[in-house]
């Protein structure tokens, strides 16, 4: 058998990445929990509730799971509707809590990377329009200011905002999420307050700590022509990458937002971004379809033979993952990849899903591209938006009643993988052995 290592570079971030209302439990305040409480928002009426209980303390001995398994960084993310519980109110308690659980990080040897944003809005906000309202850009600031003001002894690493491609597509053209539209021209306002919220939140936060590395995290699904041939397919799929997965990074480049309605100049975005932040969790077809007036006439779908997973909500195409990072280098910035990782019950898929898609990684890391970490998608099983509980993304297993958790064989599988900063082909014999000839060939 081959005996072989596929190495990472020193200082290489391995962890887990986690969103504050799908794990702290009980955020009555925000848009999501409301949303929750409306029939038929959510798969089988399943509700968010205590979530994995961390604001009830449970964070603990969930990070002790994350040390031991060898992750040396965690990014979580802040919640908007506890810090600032009413417009001209601030919740100090709410804010020490969230230093003991950063400082609870660093204390177990993990750096923390921090989203300030991540689908959550305080309901005081929505009231006001949400993210349709341009004053939604300067309350977004004050917030961040506040937030960073407390946190700055312990983190420097920022997402200013997870998927803003996936917040204005998910609730304003699907309507799978909160408020539930399908029109294109609020969509691309939210987009266009999306960019300016972050753009206020970059200079803000390098303001108050200069040395800070501060991004967004870009829902990377790659998009291919379902049928190459087909001028309908390429453009319908060239158009839909670079309105949402291209929006962002692009605009924040270059201080121009290339809309679906028009050229916008945006100057404050214009180098806004220290770091890509790519969630990567799929690849899709698209193709060109009369009947799907809600989405450009753009239908999409997974290939004949996809490697799916449980619920059939993605496929395993790790080569995708190599794509997007390839693409990702044009930035001439450190990548940092935000998410990755697959819905799986049963464990049967994620073994195999871990190590291609980090094995692709590695792949770019060898091309010199300036690749830094890699966090799964997630720790502990958790509510997953609108799909609710449905969909088990953790490393470990939840039964949301009892709050029980148990070990899947992926998070020792990860946990080797932080532990020695790469993949052996003894960890992929032991693993994931069908895919053992694929990874290393004879
Ligand atoms: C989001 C996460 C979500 C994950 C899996 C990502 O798009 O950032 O919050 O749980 O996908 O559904």
């Amino acid at each position: 058998m081959a005996q072989a290592t596929f190495h990472f570079p020193r200082g290489f971030l391995w962890g887990a990445a986690t969103a504050s209302h799908q794990v702290e439990g009980n955020n009555k305040n925000n848009q999501w929990w409301a949303w929750e409480n409306e029939p038929g928002r959510i798969l089988q009426g399943h509700r968010s509730g205590l979530a994995c209980d961390w604001w009830g303390g449970r964070w603990r001995e969930d990070f002790d799971r994350a040390a031991e398994g060898g992750h040396n960084a965690h990014r979580l993310s802040v919640e908007w509707s506890r810090i600032q519980p009413a417009p001209d109110r601030w919740d100090e308690n709410a804010l020490d809590r969230y230093r003991e659980m950063i400082r609870g990080l660093i204390e177990r040897g993990m750096t923390p990377m921090v989203s300030l944003h991540h689908y959550s809005d305080p309901l005081w906000l929505t009231e006001r329009g949400g993210w349709e309202n341009e004053a939604v850009v300067s309350a977004f600031e004050k917030f961040v200011r506040h937030v960073v003001e407390a946190l700055r002894e312990y983190v420097s690493l920022w997402v200013t905002i997870n998927e803003p491609n996936g917040y204005a597509a998910q609730g304003y053209v699907t309507g799978s999420m909160p408020p539930g539209q399908n029109n294109i021209r609020l969509g691309t306002q939210v987009m266009i307050n999306l960019l300016r919220g972050h753009a206020a939140a970059y200079h803000a936060i390098h303001q108050i700590q200069p040395q800070a590395r501060v991004g967004l995290a870009i829902n990377c699904t790659s998009l291919l022509p379902a049928r190459p041939w087909f001028p309908l397919d390429t453009l319908l799929s060239k158009i839909l990458t670079r309105h949402l997965v291209e929006f962002f990074p692009n605009t924040v480049r270059d201080g121009v937002a290339r809309t679906l309605l028009g050229k916008r100049r945006v100057p404050e975005a214009k180098n806004t971004q220290d770091f890509l932040g790519v969630n990567y969790y799929t690849r899709r077809h698209v193709a060109f379809d009369l009947r799907e007036i809600k989405t450009l006439f753009a239908r999409q779908f997974f290939p004949a033979g996809a490697d799916l997973s449980y619920t059939g909500f993605l496929a395993n195409d790790p080569q995708g993952m190599f794509d997007t990072l390839k693409w990702g280098v044009q930035f001439k910035i450190p990548i940092i990849i935000t998410e990755n990782g697959v819905e799986d019950p049963d464990d049967r898929l994620r073994p195999r899903y871990l190590v291609q898609h980090i094995h692709q990684v590695w792949r770019a890391v060898n091309f010199n591209y300036p690749i830094k970490g890699f966090f799964h998608w997630t720790l502990v099983d958790n509510f997953e938006w609108e799909r609710g509980w449905t969909q088990r993304f953790g490393l470990w297993e939840l039964d949301p009643e009892t709050q029980a958790r148990r070990k899947r064989p992926s998070a020792d599988l990860f946990a080797e993988i932080c532990k020695e900063n790469g993949i052996s082909s003894e960890m992929v014999a032991r693993y994931a052995p069908e895919v053992f000839q694929k990874l290393f060939p004879n």
